[in-house]
């Protein structure tokens, strides 16, 4: 047999394979209710093992067919992708810092307004690349930047950007952050790693600043195990973000070819001599930040999923609201923006002072139940040891990131979760608040 028709059988039973992985019975009581999970089955598991049967191994077809279609289906030009989220969030950043941009690029010293909850790898960048946050507090229900403190701060001397994350999926207010953006001529880095497919005012998110990111890690809303994606629909974006992630070239030949620009031998840059290898030659400060052709491969066929997955995520998210509403005495439930049409990554609560029970003994009678729990991720970010006389500026009190760090957590939402499992969820938030009652 040559090549293809072993390739043809490999794969056929490698489809037979996945049929035989069907998922367990759920057990009330027994069985584990986990916040996030993988989703899959033989297409992701075809396309694995393609590409891996290619050998190419880096970067190669899998990753510029999923470029295209990605950057399309998420609403802009160009997508460039990472090897995860937070390689994202940095290349996000540190691409508005290239030569390229003259006099507006960003400089060590420059002010970027972040939120003081979320997931460390949002804010990290600014501290990689020298820059000072500016936080602002959350809002609780939505969990987002207040809207008054983003206007506030971009008043402030040394601002130049804003980078915010749209908190498990729930929209930030684009009109707020878009004005004073605007106004003061600012940078907006859109962290989308957790709001694939919200939109707001009827657009997508991530298409409202200069650059957007998403993360494929498996808790999110599609994935290729470890993996993200910067979005943008600047040319010159496009090309300092391919740049910063392929180790700083100039050259931008995609891996395993040759003079794409034609003038391989024919330039004369830097302080180089003439015709110097323009493979070789570096224009930024760069990373090499890429994925593998198999993680592409496997987004590739996890994309053709994602309405699918949103849609689940949506619904499931409608059945906990419905659930906890009948405890909102007790609880913050979650709120969103008027024109928010979020996209959940999970269902956030906030256990109301006065309660009583606290958010510990909530969350600890869940997970004695096998129902997975989450915090919102840090917290308040600034009391986590990794920050500690790092130079930063906060905007008020931050009492809200306080209280997000106390007294939130959250369930998931993820399409795996079956309505026994919701149902469950639900009666075991029943019985615990019936017990706790006086
Ligand atoms: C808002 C946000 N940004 C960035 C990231 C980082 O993504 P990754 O885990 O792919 O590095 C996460 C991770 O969940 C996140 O929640």
């Amino acid at each position: 047999m040559d090549e293809s028709g072993l390739r043809k059988e490999i794969i056929a039973l490698t489809r037979k394979l996945a049929a035989l992985r069907k998922p367990q019975p759920f057990v009330p009581g027994k069985s584990k209710i986990p916040y996030a999970g993988r989703i899959y089955d033989g297409d992701e598991l075809e396309a694995l093992v393609d590409s891996s049967l290619d050998f190419w191994l880096t970067t190669g077809r899998y990753a510029a067919e999923f470029e295209e279609s990605f950057a399309k289906s998420f609403g802009t030009k160009y997508c460039a992708l990472t090897n995860s989220g937070s390689s994202a969030n940095l290349l996000a950043l540190s691409s508005l810092t290239g030569n390229m941009l003259g006099e507006k690029k960003l400089k060590p010293g420059d002010k970027v307004i972040t939120c003081a909850t979320g997931f460390p790898t949002t804010l990290n960048p600014i501290f990689q690349n020298g820059m000072i946050p500016v936080f602002v507090d959350a809002e609780l229900g939505t969990y987002n930047a207040k809207p008054e403190a983003i206007e506030e701060a971009a008043e402030k001397e040394g601002v130049r950007a804003i980078m915010l994350a749209h908190t498990l999926g729930n929209p930030f207010d684009l009109d707020v952050v878009m004005k004073a953006a605007k106004k003061h001529g600012l940078y907006v880095i859109e962290d989308c790693c957790d709001a694939l497919g919200a939109k707001f005012d009827g657009k997508p998110v991530g298409t409202f600043g200069h650059v957007a990111t998403v993360s494929f890690y498996p808790a999110h809303h599609m994935t290729m195990g470890e993996g993200g994606a910067v979005m943008t629909s600047n040319p010159i974006y496009k090309k300092l973000i391919e740049s910063f992630r392929d180790w700083g070239r100039d050259c931008w030949c995609p891996p395993g070819h040759d003079n794409t620009c034609t003038r391989r031998f024919g330039w004369k840059l830097g302080e180089l001599p003439y015709g110097y290898d323009h493979k070789y030659v570096y224009s930024n400060i760069g990373y090499n930040l890429k994925v593998t052709d198999m993680q592409a491969a496997i987004g590739v066929a996890q994309l053709k999923k994602l309405p699918g997955f949103i849609r689940k995520r949506k619904e499931n998210f409608e059945i906990l609201l419905k659930a906890a509403k009948e405890h909102e005495e007790f609880f913050i439930l979650p709120k969103m923006h008027p024109k928010a049409e979020p996209s959940p990554f999970g269902f956030p609560l906030t256990v109301r002072k006065g309660a009583p029970f606290g958010k510990n003994e909530i969350v600890e009678h869940l997970e004695s139940k096998g129902i997975a729990t989450r915090m919102l991720f840090a917290g308040n970010l600034i009391r986590h040891p990794a920050y500690i006389g790092q130079k930063y500026d906060v905007l008020g009190t931050l009492e809200n990131a306080d209280t997000v760090m106390r007294d939130t957590f959250w369930l998931g939402v993820y399409p795996g979760l079956t309505d026994g499992m919701l149902g469950y969820i639900s009666a075991e938030m029943d019985s615990f608040i019936k017990g706790r009652k006086k």
